[in-house]
């Protein structure tokens, strides 16, 4: 193991650790030149996935306040297994922290961060800076948490409940869509998708709304169709996209979630979160997964317990504060 794991398990083997396990897992999320490889942080891939498959830093976040509270709301009705909570829950915490820091491209002569991309280029004092196709302008955001949230397939709102809650709780401005027929699954591939039309139609717009005024959460907004009536309208009047789950279970939903969602992540590279790819029902996802990555050549920044992917790609000369 990499001494600076090996460190890091020292330190969240310590009872009265939280705080240095806190700050080791901000200094884990900065995007510095040794840990953006290909377009993703590979230091903090490696510090959620691993850190959660081998328990070394479960305990630590079962003692957050705002992960128990949001746990404690979404009892009973989220589908997704809790480890992947904990991985939203790192990310929200410490992931998205860090995209307040991407306004810079170049250390060096702070030229402002208006490209992330394949290409490099020298501007007239030597330094390199990069740019390509994912190029947009991002002078009009101050912070990375003025984004939102969007999640494709949300059922009974389990993994919405539980965003919102933190992202209320972290003071994060933003919205959280939460994406759904809830009528059950539209079109189902009989071949390709291992589920069918009509799963998951026990459920109800009604029922959620109730719930979440309940709840008190005016930053989530449920809403009701096929992603292809209501993504586009959505996606227009939205912010940047800072975090994009994506738990909708067929090759048709996945591809157009993905190819909806990606021209609108926060340029400082949002997170796409899928749930499905790695599990054994999940062939048809794991399929629109496949062609994203050929399309746009990305490489995952983490495997488990679910595939995260950052768009657009990194820039690994960027981000030394
Ligand atoms: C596994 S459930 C989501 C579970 C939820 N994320 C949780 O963890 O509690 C999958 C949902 O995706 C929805 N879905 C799949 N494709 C969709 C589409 N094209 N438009 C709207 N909803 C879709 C289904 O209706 C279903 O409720």
């Amino acid at each position: 193991m990499h001494p600076h794991f090996a460190r890091f398990q020292k330190l969240a083997e310590l009872v009265d650790g939280a705080n240095t396990v806190n700050q080791a897992l901000i200094d884990f999320h900065q995007n510095k030149t040794s840990s953006v490889i290909k377009g993703r942080n590979v230091i903090a891939g490696y510090v959620r996935g691993w850190g959660l498959q081998f328990n070394i830093i479960r305990s630590f976040i079962q003692q957050d306040p705002i992960y128990r509270e949001s746990l404690k709301l979404v009892e009973g009705i989220h589908l997704t297994h809790e480890v992947s909570l904990m991985n939203i829950f790192l990310i929200m915490k410490y992931g998205l922290k860090n995209l307040e820091r991407f306004k810079y491209c170049c250390s060096r002569c702070s030229a402002r961060n208006e490209a992330h991309s394949t290409a490099v280029y020298s501007d007239t004092r030597g330094h390199e800076h990069r740019s390509d196709t994912t190029m947009r302008d991002s002078s009009n955001i101050k912070n990375a948490l003025e984004g939102d949230i969007i999640e494709f397939g949300s059922y009974h709102g389990g993994s919405a409940i539980f965003m919102a809650n933190v992202a209320k709780r972290l003071g994060m401005t933003g919205t959280v869509y939460a994406l759904d027929t809830f009528t059950g699954l539209p079109a189902a591939d009989p071949v390709l998708d291992f589920l069918v039309t009509n799963d998951f139609k026990n459920t109800s717009f009604e029922s959620l709304s109730e719930r979440i005024s309940k709840l008190d959460l005016p930053n989530l907004v449920p809403i009701k169709g096929p992603f292809q009536k209501t993504a586009p309208a959505l996606l227009r009047r939205s912010q940047k996209i800072l975090l994009a789950y994506l738990d909708c279970k067929t090759y048709e939903s996945t591809h157009y979630a993905l190819s909806s969602v990606l021209p609108h992540m926060h340029p400082a590279g949002g997170y796409i979160l899928l749930h499905d790819p790695i599990h054994s029902n999940g062939l048809g996802p794991l399929q629109a997964m496949e062609e994203m990555i050929e399309t746009h050549q990305l490489y995952a920044e983490q495997a488990y317990p679910h595939m995260v992917y950052r768009y657009p790609k990194l820039c690994s000369q960027a981000n030394q504060f």
